[in-house]
C-alpha cells in the first residue's frame, strides 16, 4: 500500500421493522410515504463489515462485496460516495480535502444470507457511510450520516443507530432518530428463523414501486393507518409493554404482506413455511393465554420472532421440536436457548405432518447497538 493510502474497517448492525416501510415519495431522493420503526439487533451475530481504502494512486472507485466484484458505477453506491465527498471537501482540515479528491476501494461482506430477506442492504449502506466517515475524520453528526445511507437504501438509515429507531418521512433532513437505547428493554430477544428458499423473488425497491403504483391498500395504509399506529408503537416500546408491541407487530407485518398480495401483479414473499410460523405463533399465544411471540417477515420468507428472555426456552423447545432436524447446538445460533421437554399443553403444537428441515437455522439475539469502528488503532 502507497504510504499515503489509508483505510478504516467499520462494522454495521441489521435493523428489523416492526412497522414497515413500503413506497417513496421520492425515488431519487428515497423519500417514504410513511414514518417506519425498526430495532437494531447485536453485532454479535449479524453484521456487514467494511473496510474502506483510499489513495492517491487508486484510478477508480471499486467494491467488492462478499468476495465478488461489483460495479463502482452503481447509482445507489456513487450517490453515498459523492454526498460523502461533498462533507470531506468542505472539512475544515486541509488533508481531508485533499483526500475527498481520492478514488476509493470497498470490501464488504455480512455474515449472514443476502437477498433472503434479511436486510443486508440496510447494514450494508449504513457500514459504508460510517467507514467512510471514519475514514475522513468527519465530524459529521449521526443524523447527517443517516441522511446520506439513505441514498444508498431507505431502510440503510435506521441501522445508523441503535434500540429503538424511528425514520421520519417529512423530516428535513430525511433521517431517522432513536427512540429508545438497546439497553431500554434489556429482556427483549430475537429469533431470526432462517427459511429454507429457492425461489429468487421480486427485490424491495422494484416491489414497492409496483405496490405505490397500483395498490390502493398502500393508499389506504398511508392514509389512515400508519399514522396512529406508530404512535401506538412508540408507546408500546417506552412503555415495554410487550402484548401491545406484539401485536402491533404483527398486524402491520401481515398488512404489508396484504399489500403484496393487492399489489398487481401479485408479489410474494412469504413461502409455505413462514405461513406455518405464523399459525405456530398464534396457536403457541393461544395456549400460553396471553401474546408471548411475535413474528414478522420482511421481503422474504425468512421469519424475525420477537419475545421475552423469560419465554425463550419454552418457546424455542417447541420451535425446535417442530423445524429443527439438526443437533440443537446449530439449529440454535447466537444465544443457544437451553431447551425444555415441551409440556403437554405446547407438545399438541408439534404437528402431525412433517416441518422439519423447512427452517435451516435460527439466530438468537438481543437488541444491539449501532455501527462500530473496529480498527486496532480505532
Ligand atoms: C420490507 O430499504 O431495501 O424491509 O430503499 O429501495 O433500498 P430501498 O428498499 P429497502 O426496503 C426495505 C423494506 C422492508 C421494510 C423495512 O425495512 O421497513
Amino acid at each position: 500500500m502507497d504510504c499515503k493510502s489509508r483505510s478504516s474497517t467499520c462494522i454495521a448492525p441489521i435493523n428489523i421493522a416492526v412497522i414497515k416501510y413500503w413506497g417513496k415519495s421520492d425515488e431519487e431522493q428515497i423519500i417514504p410515504l410513511n414514518d417506519s420503526i425498526s430495532i437494531t439487533l447485536d453485532t454479535d451475530y449479524m453484521f456487514t463489515k467494511t473496510t474502506a481504502t483510499i489513495g492517491p494512486e487508486f484510478t477508480q472507485d471499486s467494491i467488492v462485496l462478499n468476495n465478488e466484484q461489483g460495479s463502482g458505477d452503481g447509482v445507489r453506491f456513487q450517490n453515498c460516495l459523492s454526498e460523502i465527498r461533498k462533507l470531506a471537501a468542505s472539512s475544515k482540515h486541509s488533508s481531508t480535502v485533499e483526500k475527498s479528491t481520492w478514488k476509493v476501494a470497498i470490501v464488504s461482506e455480512n455474515n449472514f444470507p443476502t437477498k433472503a430477506g434479511l436486510a443486508s442492504s440496510a447494514s450494508g449502506y449504513a457500514c459504508l457511510v460510517f467507514t467512510l466517515a471514519q475514514l475522513y475524520e468527519l465530524e459529521s453528526h449521526q443524523s447527517e450520516l443517516s441522511a446520506l445511507a439513505r441514498r444508498g437504501s431507505g431502510s440503510a438509515c435506521r441501522s445508523l443507530f441503535g434500540g429503538f429507531v424511528r425514520w421520519f418521512h417529512d423530516s428535513q433532513p430525511c433521517i431517522a432518530r432513536p427512540i429508545a437505547e438497546a439497553e431500554h428493554w434489556p429482556e427483549l430477544r430475537c429469533l431470526v428463523a432462517v427459511v429454507s428458499n429457492t425461489s429468487k423473488s421480486v427485490g424491495s425497491t422494484e416491489g414497492m414501486r409496483r405496490s405505490a403504483e397500483t395498490s390502493k391498500l398502500l393508499e389506504h395504509r398511508v392514509k389512515h393507518v400508519v399514522r396512529d399506529r406508530i404512535e401506538d408503537m412508540k408507546m408500546a416500546i417506552l412503555e415495554k409493554n410487550f402484548v401491545k408491541f406484539a401485536e402491533i407487530t404483527m398486524r402491520d407485518s401481515n398488512q404489508f404482506h396484504a399489500i403484496c398480495l393487492d399489489t398487481y401483479p401479485p408479489l410474494f414473499y412469504m413461502n409455505s413455511t413462514s405461513q406455518a410460523i405464523i399459525q405456530l405463533v398464534h396457536r403457541y399465544n393461544q395456549i400460553r393465554r396471553s401474546i408471548k411471540v411475535a413474528y414478522t417477515f420482511d421481503a422474504g420468507p425468512n421469519a424475525v420472532l420477537f419475545l421475552e428472555q423469560a419465554e425463550i426456552s419454552r418457546f424455542a423447545s417447541v420451535f425446535y421440536s417442530v423445524f429443527g432436524s439438526t443437533p440443537h447446538d446449530q439449529f440454535f445460533r447466537g444465544k443457544v436457548p437451553d431447551l425444555l421437554d415441551p409440556t403437554e399443553d405446547v407438545a399438541s403444537l408439534v404437528p402431525e405432518k412433517a416441518l422439519k428441515g423447512q427452517v435451516q437455522y435460527t439466530i438468537v439475539c438481543n437488541v444491539g447497538q449501532g455501527p462500530k469502528n473496529i480498527d486496532p488503532t480505532g
